[in-house]
């Protein structure tokens, strides 16, 4: 079928408190950042990916999205991307749901919860494991909590392999985040993986990732009664269990450590080994000083910025 282009556009995210914990069904916040992910369709004579024949093995979300929702002819898929790729700032899951949102903006349709149950099917088969945090905060924009009952604010709960995710949408109060990336790309899937065999063995990882759940639940409450004290505190305390379940490094150690004479908190977001982290402050020159003195590249981001867009709008 040939017809008009289509695209849609969907952000990035920071993990507040929550990453890995939330993949067994605990609860998460996350909030969306304005660095954006673009995906632009068009009819074509053969599949096509940023110029390049699509190579379905090397994209495996494309393909998933593509095999599942997608019956028309071959398209000239082309993304623009703000997010790099393995900082931990969800450049996977705003690719999967940019992407489902272009598609659905060539059948004249915006759907941002369908795209957040797609995107999360994409990743699922991508990285073998996942919850759907990362693809609702990118669909959704704001924030986003992952709680185990439907509560106030609910927006869509997802099932998967026996555990539960409610997603609620949360009201982010003003509050300055600095990222530092720490200029090594890691992928989350192998990661993802780590924790999982090291929580299969050992009693004391499944009491940290226990813990890590309670303090995401904690740091839920101290972010809706904007405490940022306490929940820069949670962050920290997130970052070194974060740290003993193996999934951060030396250098975004360095990176947290520089940061917190700073901040209110500071953590690695993401899946961590490499990526990024963030820290919760009010002196962001301080902090971006402090990052960029350790060797990590500091940037400030804005939150409470909007999820899936059509572009243009229809
Ligand atoms: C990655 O941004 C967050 C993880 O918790 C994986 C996931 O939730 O799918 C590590």
């Amino acid at each position: 079928m040939m017809g008009p282009g289509a695209s849609a556009s969907a952000p990035g995210k920071v993990i507040l408190l929550g990453e890995h914990s939330v993949v067994f069904g605990h609860p998460a916040l996350a909030l969306a950042i304005d660095r954006r992910m673009t995906c632009h369709l068009k009819p074509s004579g053969s599949m096509r990916l940023n110029g390049f024949p699509l190579d379905p093995e090397r994209n495996p979300h494309v393909r998933h999205a593509l095999e599942t929702l997608w019956e028309g002819g071959p398209l000239d898929i082309r993304t623009e991307s703000m997010i790099p790729s393995g900082s931990g700032l969800g450049s996977s899951a705003a690719l999967s749901v940019a992407f489902v949102g272009a598609l659905q903006a060539r059948q004249g349709e915006s759907d941002p919860e369908a795209a957040a149950r797609a995107g999360f099917d994409m990743e699922f088969a991508a990285q073998g494991r996942a919850s759907p945090l990362d693809t609702s905060a990118s669909a959704h924009g704001g924030g986003v909590a992952i709680k185990s009952e439907e509560e106030e604010g609910h927006l869509w709960t997802l099932e998967r392999d026996g555990k539960r995710w409610c997603v609620h949408d949360i009201p982010v109060p003003e509050m300055t985040l600095v990222v530092g990336h720490s200029g090594v790309s890691a992928p989350t899937g192998p990661l993802v993986g780590r924790v999982r065999s090291y929580f299969d063995k050992s009693g004391f990882a499944r009491e940290i990732v226990d813990e890590m759940g309670a303090i995401a639940q904690e740091g839920e409450a101290a972010l809706k009664a904007g405490d940022l004290e306490l929940l820069g505190r949670l962050m920290t305390k997130n970052h070194k269990m974060l740290s003993i379940l193996g999934v951060s490094t030396d250098r975004l150690n360095k990176l947290v450590d520089a940061s917190l004479p700073h901040s209110y908190g500071a953590k690695l977001t993401g899946a961590g080994g490499g990526g990024s982290m963030i820290a919760l402050t009010d002196k962001p020159e301080l902090v971006c000083d402090a990052i960029a003195r350790h060797g990590g590249t500091p940037y400030a981001v804005r939150t409470g910025v909007p999820g899936l867009q059509t572009e243009p709008p229809l």
